[in-house]
């Protein structure tokens, strides 16, 4: 693969790895579960999930997208040429174009919130009007639709202007301004009246909260959380040079996207128990409470809390968009490199595809909730078969390849970037994978599933 680009700078690659893990996960799903099961006990344990399984299955990834030059679909076939592994390519490229379907409509609403916050649509409603509107967009046939497109036609474009004027520029943008966007909006929380209430709601430990399901849970959404599973990391290494230090990439992607979560918990608490607003789960936090929150607690100073509004949402925005741009480039790479279309040839197969299980999720919500599988809607369905099915086997599969299959030499070759790094911790790596990672997945999956119980 001679014209295979790369990254232009390791700090570029690790803004792109970072903007991949930092999504709607961090900024929506982590501060509820962490809020609701034990504040600073499930931070904590979420940590310990990030270093001892998130980190070294991440490493692995890189490994196998570094070594093999080649995306997902068919890094297994150039390190293990004739085998089955062949398969566990094929299904993250199936898992990553399922996610960006459904995740894609959430990235939508962002937009649509953008719409709201900027033209003053939050301003003298009720909370009772917060949720109407909510339900009345989402489940609407045709609004959702146009951001959806909104969203997928943006992910298009800087996928195909490629690797390093498309993914690392947009990072290097969109990644920053994310920061900035973050830290002013904690601050603006942190400073309300009684926000120390919602600071002891996210970090007092409450280590009687922490189950086995609470530690489990904290894996399941390590794993969505880092974009482990799925080889989206191991698409993005094929890309890292030979200098990219893996250890040290895996670690800043670890430590962004968790500061980042912990920082969308600093916002969202605070802001919530300074109005006394007690904070809600589901789409509902992000969508229905927040919009209230801000117009309550920044009440007195309009301008606040318009620009707060705003603020949130262009973060939110910016989070997902980092997040479909490396879940498009998945399949849009491998279509590239296995069929030879050129990029964007791939990229329209992609967003064309995209935007069918997009619609199906969406009107899933609405008019076709009627329709279910196993219980659930086909959105719900979807979310469960990718993020609880396919993502842990996919990280188990990742796990054993390095650990029992791919040449001793290689493993380590690829961490000490063949024995120009030392790795004092390459014996633990090597056991987690072997061992650690495989069994505490498999329980993982088996929890996930309800077989324990
Ligand atoms: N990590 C993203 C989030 O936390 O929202 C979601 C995600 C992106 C999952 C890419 C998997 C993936 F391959």
């Amino acid at each position: 693969m001679s014209d295979r680009v790369n990254f232009g700078s390791r700090l570029g690659a690790i803004f792109a790895a970072a903007g991949s893990a930092v999504g709607l996960g961090n900024v929506w799903r982590f501060p509820y579960e962490a809020g609701n099961h034990g504040g600073a006990a499930f931070i904590l344990v979420y940590l310990g999930c990030v270093f001892i399984f998130g980190l070294p299955i991440m490493i692995a990834e890189f490994t196998i997208g570094r070594r093999s030059k080649a995306c997902t679909g068919g890094a297994y076939e150039v390190l293990a040429p004739g085998t089955r592994w062949r398969w566990v390519g094929y299904l993250g490229v199936l898992t990553g174009f399922l996610i960006l379907g459904y995740y894609s409509v959430v990235s939508g609403w962002t937009l649509e919130y953008i719409w709201q916050a900027l033209s003053g649509g939050f301003s003298g409603k009720t909370s009772a009007d917060y949720v109407t509107m909510f339900q009345d967009f989402s489940q609407d046939p045709f609004r959702p639709l146009l951001w959806l497109l909104a969203i997928l036609l943006i992910t298009h474009f800087v996928v195909v202007k490629g690797v390093k004027d498309g993914i690392e520029k947009s990072s290097k943008i969109m990644m920053p301004l994310l920061f900035v966007l973050i830290l002013l909006l904690a601050v603006c929380s942190l400073t309300l009246p009684d926000a120390e209430k919602g600071l002891e709601f996210l970090l007092n430990p409450d280590f009687s909260k922490v189950t086995s399901d609470v530690f489990l849970g904290a894996m399941g959404q390590a794993f969505f959380s880092l974009s482990l599973g799925m080889g989206c990391l191991s698409t993005y290494a094929s890309y890292f040079g030979k200098h990219t230090n893996l250890g040290q990439t895996a670690m800043s992607v670890g430590l962004i996207d968790t500061f980042v979560a912990v920082l969308s918990g600093l916002i969202i608490f605070p802001a919530a128990f300074s109005v006394g607003i007690q904070p809600d789960a589901g789409p509902s936090l992000i969508f229905i409470t927040l919009p209230n929150v801000f117009q309550q607690a920044f009440g007195e100073v309009p301008v606040l809390s318009y620009v707060c509004s705003v603020a949130f949402y262009v973060l939110l925005a910016l989070a997902a968009i980092t997040s479909t741009i490396s879940l498009q480039e998945v399949s849009t790479a491998f279509l590239h490199e296995r069929f030879h279309f050129t990029r964007s040839r791939a990229a329209v197969l992609v967003t064309a595809g995209s935007l069918v299980v997009g619609i199906i999720s969406s009107l899933a919500l609405g008019v076709w909730s009627p329709f279910t599988i196993g219980g659930m809607n086909l959105f719900d369905a979807l979310d469960f078969v990718t993020a609880k099915i396919m993502l842990p086997l996919g990280g188990m599969f990742a796990a054993v390849f390095v650990g029992w299959v791919l040449d001793k030499h290689v493993v380590k070759g690829e961490v000490t970037n063949y024995g120009l790094l030392k790795s004092p911790y390459y014996p633990v790596y090597v056991f987690i994978l072997r061992f650690i990672a495989p069994i505490g997945i498999a329980l993982i999956f088996v929890n996930e599933l309800g077989w324990l119980g």
